[in-house]
């Protein structure tokens, strides 16, 4: 199983990733957890990426391709994987399905969270995440539940990098659905509901699109030409039109 899960800061990647893995048993695999693992070991890599993520930026798409393409050469993906925050932009999903074609590869589905623009700002300023595993709580839980550590908030979860945070996904990673529409890939899923309602629809996404390519397919492997349950696209925000734009008009992403 090879899913990849899609959607704007705050909008639950991490939260849905948590209960896939445990579901599945297969790896998380979330880039931003990765670079902030590396600002936490105080690598070199970490000490470059640091400011861009304090910013609200994105790291080099060189960096994430090679960060990626290591990660997934691992022998823990080889019964499948769940990525959460690659690709972001478009080079960044060529390289992936170049990536994806060189392992005999393919994605199962790709998981578009859908939540208001509102919702993701309340949502980011009130995150808690325990700073060992990175595993994310609302606001008002005191310890992580697995490792017991003082939650705390994320440096990018300020006021001054949300902003640019929501910005740069409507402008460089909004369009990068479109590359996965393409295929046929995309299941769409209301955002906005409680966490267990938004589990029951993930995981109802996933068991269809098994059904529609003939049952489970274990690892993924690809099966040419088998039909997709796909879900069309539903007046989601499209990036502002030509350069610098901003999130103004976004009423949800
Ligand atoms: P990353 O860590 O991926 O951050 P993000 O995409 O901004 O997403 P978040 O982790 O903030 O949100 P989430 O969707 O996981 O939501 P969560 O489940 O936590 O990336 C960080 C940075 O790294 C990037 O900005 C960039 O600088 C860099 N980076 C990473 N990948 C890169 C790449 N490929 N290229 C370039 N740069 C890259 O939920 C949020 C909160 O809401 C939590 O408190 C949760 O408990 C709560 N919540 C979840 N679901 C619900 C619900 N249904 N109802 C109410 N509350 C909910
Ligand atoms: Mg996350």
């Amino acid at each position: 199983m090879n899913l990849l899960l899609y959607g704007a800061p705050g909008s639950g990647k991490g939260t849905q990733a948590n209960m896939l893995c445990s579901h599945f048993d297969i790896p998380h695999i979330a880039t931003g957890d990765m670079l902030r693992a590396e600002i936490e070991a105080g690598s070199p890599l970490g000490q470059k990426a640091q400011p861009i993520l304090a910013a609200g930026q994105y790291v080099s798409d060189d960096i994430m391709i090679a960060m990626i393409g290591n990660r997934l050469r691992l022998p823990d993906c080889s019964r499948g994987f769940i990525i959460d925050g690659f690709p972001r932009t478009i080079p960044q999903a060529v390289a992936l399905d170049n990536l994806m074609e060189e392992l005999g590869r393919r994605f199962d589905r790709v998981l578009y969270l859908k939540v208001d623009l509102d919702e993701l700002l309340q949502r980011l300023s009130g995150r808690l995440v325990c700073p060992q595993c990175q595993r994310t709580y609302p606001p008002g839980t005191a310890l992580c539940g697995a490792e017991g550590s003082a939650l705390v908030q994320r440096e990018d979860d300020k006021a001054e990098a949300v902003r640019p945070r929501i910005e740069i996904y409507l402008h460089k990673t909004i369009p990068v659905l479109d590359h996965y529409r393409g295929e046929g890939l995309v299941s769409e899923i209301d955002g906005m509901g409680t966490i267990d309602d938004i589990s029951r629809h993930v995981l109802e996404a996933v068991s269809t699109s098994q059904l529609a390519q003939g049952g489970a397919l274990g690892a993924g492997f690809a099966r040419p030409g088998a039909p997709r349950g796909d879900v069309p696209p539903q007046g989601e925000v499209r990036p502002p039109s030509g350069r610098g734009g901003g999130a103004q008009p976004a009423k949800s992403a």
